[in-house]
């Protein structure tokens, strides 16, 4: 399942030789489209985790557009997680080709450690580097809390939050022995989050818990990275895809004829290209909300009102002040779904 190309998946290891990019990879050597002119990423390595549909899908061909040579990532799977039946990242890979780009398949699965991995040596061995990395690989398993199974829970858990850290371990792995080698490094790497993982979303406790982890995982790789030149921040992005074209119907529909398409996918790639670009430089551990035509930098947890008593409190005491504080605080905004 999900061996689409010419690396497969977890644990197969690598094959072609690093910088044997033009015969690996196919495209025209020079990792445009046909686009003509200077693109934002020419010469840069981007890899996309789940890029086989959907928002990886997009960002893969806008990086492709703008110059990259792409690893198209994608396992295959169903809505749930659950084994699919196609290759989804074959076909993005032709598509960027057919463009005139530079791309390969991996069809390893990104929460496994052999799959991180094997993405990493996937993109050093067929294009000699690796410059950036879109975490971006998931789905979903909704229901309410006292519904969820433990396997649920866990599968959701698993795809976000460790299909982000082990690409992002890999990666850095690669990028600090880069930086000690003495060669410069301007990594990138851009997490996806979700308004779940922002503001919470009924329905999606397991998918709510992992995308705000990513927010957390986005502020710390960002602080420890810094020293090997790579920058990490993160997207909350909206977009009609098979994971919200049913449970949001409305808010997905598409336009009518000629009207600007506030849901694609497509509109979500250009912050994240440029995320990934060198143009992009001093940005980092940053929260992004990408939708239609609209970017909002997005302002984290920071102190509000604040009392102290010199001394401890007692509980009764604790709530008085606690609800005076409380008093004088916004109230938070509603968690999705819960008006
Ligand atoms: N669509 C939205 O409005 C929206 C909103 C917020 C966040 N997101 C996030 O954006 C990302 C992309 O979502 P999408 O809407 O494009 O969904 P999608 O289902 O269209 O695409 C996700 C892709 O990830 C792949 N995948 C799943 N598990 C994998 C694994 N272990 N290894 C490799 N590939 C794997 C799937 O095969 C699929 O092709 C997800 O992280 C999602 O949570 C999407």
């Amino acid at each position: 399942m999900g061996d689409v190309g010419s690396f497969g998946g977890a644990g197969s290891g690598s094959s072609g030789s690093r910088g044997a990019a033009g015969g690996a990879a196919g495209g025209t050597g020079r990792g445009g489209t046909g686009r003509g002119g200077a693109g934002l990423c020419d010469g840069r390595v981007v890899a996309v985790t789940g890029a086989g549909r959907g928002l990886g899908r997009a960002h893969a061909l806008a990086f492709a557009a703008q110059g990259a040579r792409v690893v198209v990532n994608d396992l295959g799977v169903g809505l749930d997680g659950r084994p699919g039946p196609d290759s989804p990242a074959a076909r993005v890979v032709a598509e960027i080709r057919a463009a005139g780009g530079q791309a390969v398949a991996h069809g390893g699965d990104i929460a496994s450690p052999d799959g991180a991995a094997s993405l990493v040596s996937c993109a050093v061995d067929t294009f000699g580097r690796l410059d950036t990395l879109v975490n971006n690989a998931g789905f979903l398993r909704d229901r309410m809390l006292v519904n969820l199974d433990e396997d649920d829970w866990d599968a959701v858990m698993r795809v976000h939050l460790k299909g982000h850290f082990l690409p992002l371990q890999h990666a850095a792995r690669w990028w600090r022995a880069e930086a000690k080698a003495g060669r410069g490094v301007a990594a990138r790497v851009v997490n996806t989050s979700s308004g779940a993982g922002l503001l919470g979303s009924v329905g999606q406790g397991n998918y709510s818990a992992a995308k705000a982890g990513i927010l957390g995982l986005t502020l710390v790789a960002a602080a420890e990275m810094g020293r090997y030149g790579v920058q990490v921040n993160a997207v909350a992005p909206a977009a009609r895809t098979r994971m919200t074209e049913g449970a949001f119907a409305e808010a997905m529909a598409a336009p009518g004829e000629g009207e600007f398409d506030a849901m694609a996918p497509e509109n979500v790639s250009p912050l994240v290209v440029w995320l990934g670009s060198t143009a992009s430089a001093g940005v980092t551990g940053r929260v992004f909300e990408a939708e239609g035509g609209r970017i909002t930098v997005m302002e984290g947890w920071h102190p509000g009102p604040t009392t102290d008593h010199g001394a401890r409190w007692t509980p009764s005491e604790a709530g008085e002040a606690t609800l005076k504080l409380l008093a004088a605080t916004p109230p938070p905004l509603p968690a999705y779904g819960s008006a």
